[in-house]
């Protein structure tokens, strides 16, 4: 059987893909499957210094991760590079990793950086055209979103969703990636609003205090749905969290 592959992109820069991608990665873990994370290009981060690998490892626990670039400054990949007098990483690049995880692994988690159309070279290249690079090598590649919570997030929700449409890339479901412990009224109307801004499933949301979990996998199991290891159930959690 091949492995699932799984692009993690976000509405924005620390809305939680990390934390997210490590949560997806510890329910796929505890059902015994061999487990990668792949993060192309880590920004804000000198040599040495733990990146989002040693997050993803501190909450996910035994699981390969690698990295293929590392820029220093904490900016788009594109900008980072261009300063450092680094090279650009190319789809192709990516593409290989990913196919060589995949025939050793049964779960390839890819983290991008920040949102869907960040920059990683001067041509514009985007973790968009990583996902096609490798569809085209015959891989079955998904996209899955993580979305903040609140006000703001639906626009940025469609505009993702139009963009993989027009690229014809499969948005797979969305995950909030912090749901507070007291929401809102416009987080609780989110709860309906995402899938339909998205045009796909909302498949988790994970609690603010995630990060700070005892039993990490016990966490990510009750706030993904079956379709990302778990059992959370979505209209259950709308119901619970319905508007007055
Ligand atoms: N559900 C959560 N539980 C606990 N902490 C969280 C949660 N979601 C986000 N955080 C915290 O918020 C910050 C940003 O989260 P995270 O690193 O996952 O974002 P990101 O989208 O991966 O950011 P980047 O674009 O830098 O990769 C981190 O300090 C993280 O610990
Ligand atoms: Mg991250």
């Amino acid at each position: 059987m091949s492995a699932r592959i799984l692009f993690v992109t976000g509405t924005n820069t620390d809305v939680g893909k990390t934390v997210a991608t490590a949560a997806v990665a510890a329910a796929a873990l505890r059902a015994g499957r061999k487990v990668a994370v792949l993060k192309p290009g880590q920004t804000g981060v000198a040599p040495g210094e733990p990146g989002d690998a040693a997050e993803v490892r501190r909450l996910a626990g035994d699981l390969t991760f690698r990295e293929l670039v590392r820029y220093p400054e904490p900016l788009a990949p594109d900008t980072a590079a261009r300063r450092a007098g680094m090279a650009y990483l190319s789809p192709a690049e990516v593409a290989g990793a990913v196919a060589e995880l995949a025939s050793t692994h049964d779960l390839v988690l890819v983290e991008g950086a920040g949102g869907l159309l960040v920059r990683y070279d001067d041509e514009g290249r985007t973790l968009a055209d990583q996902v096609r690079a490798v569809l085209d090598a015959g891989l079955p590649a998904e996209v899955l979103l993580v979305a903040s919570a609140g006000l703001g997030t639906l626009n940025i929700v469609s505009l993702t969703a139009e963009a993989l449409a027009a690229r014809e890339l499969p948005l797979t479901g969305v995950v909030v990636g912090s749901w507070p412990a007291d929401p809102g009224l416009a987080e609780r109307c989110n709860l309906a609003d995402l899938p339909r801004s998205a045009g796909a499933p909302l498949l988790g949301a994970l609690p603010e205090r995630a990060g700070g979990a005892e039993d990490f996998a016990d966490l990510a199991a009750t706030a993904l749905a079956p379709a990302l290891g778990g059992t959370w159930n979505a209209e259950y959690f709308a119901q619970v969290h319905r508007p007055a």
